[in-house]
């Protein structure tokens, strides 16, 4: 079993240098700080707003997320996400979750009977989904599910098969139309605040016509966002029909990443999550360095940085290389005259800003919250699975 899952508690109170390795490291303040202004943002647009509980998966953050209450509502990658918040639902502070892939067959038995315990919504994109939730014997509230050109869930507005499906879904005993759901992931690639700010209206141009095709004037809630359209929702300036409401979702904004620096919309102080490794070796010869931390933990993904990760406290030096436990710190700066044995001692700790946070959290099962001074403050267990 995990190390830091079993021991988490001794480690409350010390100093993160004393910490197992590899281990995560959450920023409390900071975490604080991004949930505010995103709250801020939403509650001066007068909009609604719906974390996704993809990132950290705890009842701690979703709890600051929803803003005690404030915000009622959650979309959830996993069952796990689901059943971890009840405790939420218990207490009064959540309404309802939305599945957030569209629904297939395997899942719905277990949706069916999570209804019991909190009001669940589905994401569609197919007619045949459509028939899967008629042999559930239920009626559910769906979202169509739009691509704005991510090309991963959904159907393109000027698909034809978009406005078949809204009509079956009109015309379905199994399926309430509820509203238009869109996930900007592909915002993750812009590079400058402009296209950052394009893709938002792009998003709610995009739900407004998917909305319009709807035959009645019926109510309609149109859910947009993803990290970095939300990082910029305070220059909306979308109008929509009265019968509409906007709503926006995000997930990974309290932590942020590279991937979230690099598009242009936050600072690198904003991001509240950090790896804690060992330098394990040290080689004067290629002028790099092993650390205990690998593609699990950092994963292969890629931004405007180089490499699987950033050492905090020496801007040149990266991960250049990963293997499954192992990663090589390398000087990424051209013309620059570093010598790897000045900065890195075997035996002392490493501390690296990772690329994707929801990917690096997902390899933790326990995390260490520490206040200004690095002091663990508190430990949160997230929920894993499928
Ligand atoms: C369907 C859906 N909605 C919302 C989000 C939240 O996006 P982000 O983490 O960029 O805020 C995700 C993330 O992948 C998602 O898949």
């Amino acid at each position: 079993m995990d190390y830091a899952f079993e021991h988490h508690k001794i480690y409350i109170g010390r100093h993160v240098r004393e910490l197992p390795t590899p281990s995560l490291i959450i920023n409390k303040s900071i975490i604080a700080q991004n949930i505010n202004k995103l709250h801020d943002d939403v509650s001066r647009l007068g909009i609604s707003f719906r974390p996704h509980l993809k990132t950290l998966k705890t009842l701690e953050i979703t709890r600051l997320m929803l803003g005690n209450g404030l915000y009622r509502k959650v979309v959830c990658s996993t069952i796990p996400e689901i059943v971890g918040s009840l405790p939420l639902v218990k207490e009064g502070l959540l309404d309802e979750a939305i599945f957030g892939m569209p629904v297939y067959k395997s899942v719905i038995p277990r949706l069916t009977a999570l209804r019991k315990e909190i009001k669940i919504d589905l994401l569609v994109d197919s007619c045949d989904q459509l028939a899967l939730l008629e042999s559930s014997g239920a009626t559910w509230d769906v979202f169509i599910k739009i691509d704005v050109g991510a090309r991963r869930a959904g159907l393109a507005t000027n698909s034809p098969r978009l406005k078949e499906l809204l009509q079956a879904v009109e015309a379905s005993q199994s399926a309430n139309l509820k509203g238009i759901y869109c996930h900007a992931n592909h915002s993750y690639g812009c590079r400058t605040e402009e296209s950052v700010v394009e893709m938002l209206q792009h998003e709610v141009a995009e739900v407004a016509a998917a909305a319009s095709f709807v035959s009645t004037t019926r109510p309609l809630i149109v859910s947009i966002g993803a990290t970095p359209t939300a990082h910029v929702i305070d220059r909306l300036n979308e109008k929509l029909p009265p019968n509409v409401t906007l709503e926006l979702h995000a997930g990974n904004f309290p932590t942020n990443d590279l991937q979230q620096v690099s598009t242009g919309v936050i600072s690198i102080n904003h991001q509240a999550i950090r790896v804690c490794a060992d330098v394990v070796s040290v080689y004067p010869e290629r002028n790099e360095a092993l650390i205990n931390a690998g593609v699990i933990v950092l994963a292969r993904e890629a931004s405007e940085y180089p490499g699987h990760g950033k050492v905090v406290d020496q801007q040149h030096w990266d991960v250049i290389r990963v293997s499954q436990e192992h990663g090589i710190l390398g000087c990424t700066k051209q013309n620059v005259d570093e010598k790897v044995g000045n900065l890195f001692k075997v035996g002392e700790k490493v501390f690296l800003w990772c690329q994707h946070s929801c990917i690096t959290a997902a390899a933790f099962y326990a995390y260490f919250v520490v206040d200004e001074n690095d002091i663990v403050i508190g430990t949160w267990i997230p929920w894993k699975g499928w």
